[in-house]
């Protein structure tokens, strides 16, 4: 039995709540930032009603043994707030988001050994505040380490599937590489089939290949046909199917866009490595529907 508290009870966190909570194991608390009476997920193998206990207020905080976050990218700094009191005695804090900055991000507030890296790939969506729809496997992908197999322990019996990686690198900027094309959905506002024809395959081609660039000067090991990969990829997807940084725009949420095309451009800047086309999808996606000043 482990004392699991989740930050931030979205998809991602809903769907880890409902695994969880299968295993009949831990005491789950749920934080969140207004009350969540109840947490229904829907899954394919049935309803999930997650038995939890529910704090609103980082002052709630008390000890826990494992910490998850899986707020948005942006909301570290509020995330943060609830450090004090779950991690009082050391808890670990794994940080479920996407991008590759997942230690940089919360350093300010945790020591880098107690923050583990977590890469979800999950069809999950939020339906209203306290239901979510699960669609499919959640696949949770750490380093291979105790520390990482700890993490994963704590989902052994539910339908999640762990796969711990000798190359947590590579895992995390082959996900983003597949991410950064997003951003050409979320400023053209139209699904993925939009990816489809040219020009737009081409752009998206580009997209991957600098982000491939600096993936490899940051040691991950990717291979050189990682652009067609990726467009094949999205080749395979439902025509109407919409990604993330679209759907956020389409509900008039802020985007993730520095989290994952500004990820590409800070650090091609670290290794000298231009990223013309991800700085541009930054700059357009941060002054999209912004009034002239
Ligand atoms: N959804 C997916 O399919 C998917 C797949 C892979 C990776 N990811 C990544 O997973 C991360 C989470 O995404 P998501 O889709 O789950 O986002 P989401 O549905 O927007 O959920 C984020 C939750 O965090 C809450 N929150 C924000 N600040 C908080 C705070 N200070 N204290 C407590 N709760 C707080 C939000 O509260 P409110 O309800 O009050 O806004 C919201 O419920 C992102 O980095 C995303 O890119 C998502």
């Amino acid at each position: 039995m482990a004392r699991i508290a989740i930050v931030g009870v979205g998809a991602i966190g809903g769907a880890l709540a409902a695994l969880l909570s299968t295993t009949g194991k831990h005491k789950l608390t749920l934080c969140t930032r207004r009350p969540l009476p109840e947490l229904v997920v829907q899954t394919p193998d049935g309803e999930v009603r997650v038995n939890a206990r529910n704090w609103t207020s980082p002052a709630q905080g008390a000890p826990v043994d494992w910490v998850i976050v899986a707020t948005k990218t942006y909301d570290a700094e509020s995330t943060a707030a609830w450090f004090p009191g779950l991690c009082i005695t050391g808890a670990p804090v794994a940080i479920v988001q996407n991008g590759v900055e997942h230690r940089e991000r919360f350093t300010a507030w945790v020591r880098p050994q107690r923050l583990l890296p977590v890469v979800i790939d999950c069809p999950v969506e939020r339906k209203s505040n306290g239901v979510v729809q699960l669609r499919g496997t959640a696949l949770l992908n750490v380093e291979d380490s105790p520390f990482g197999r700890s993490f994963l322990d704590l989902f052994a019996g539910s339908a999640a599937q762990c796969v711990p990686t000798d190359d947590f690198q590579s895992a995390v900027w082959w996900k983003l590489c597949v991410n950064v094309v997003g951003a050409l959905n979320a400023l053209t506002l139209q699904p993925v089939s939009v990816l489809w024809q040219e020009p737009m395959t081409s752009v998206a081609r580009g997209l991957v290949t600098e982000c491939a660039a600096v993936a490899r000067a940051e040691g991950a090991q990717l291979s050189n046909t990682i652009a067609d990969e990726i467009i094949n990829l999205y080749r395979c997807h439902p025509a109407d199917s919409i990604n993330s940084l679209l759907a956020d725009r389409l509900a008039g949420r802020r985007m993730e866009s520095d989290a994952r095309n500004g990820a590409v451009v800070r650090k091609g800047l670290k290794h000298g490595i231009p990223t013309p086309l991800n700085q541009m999808a930054v700059a357009l996606l941060e002054n999209a529907g912004r009034k002239p000043a």
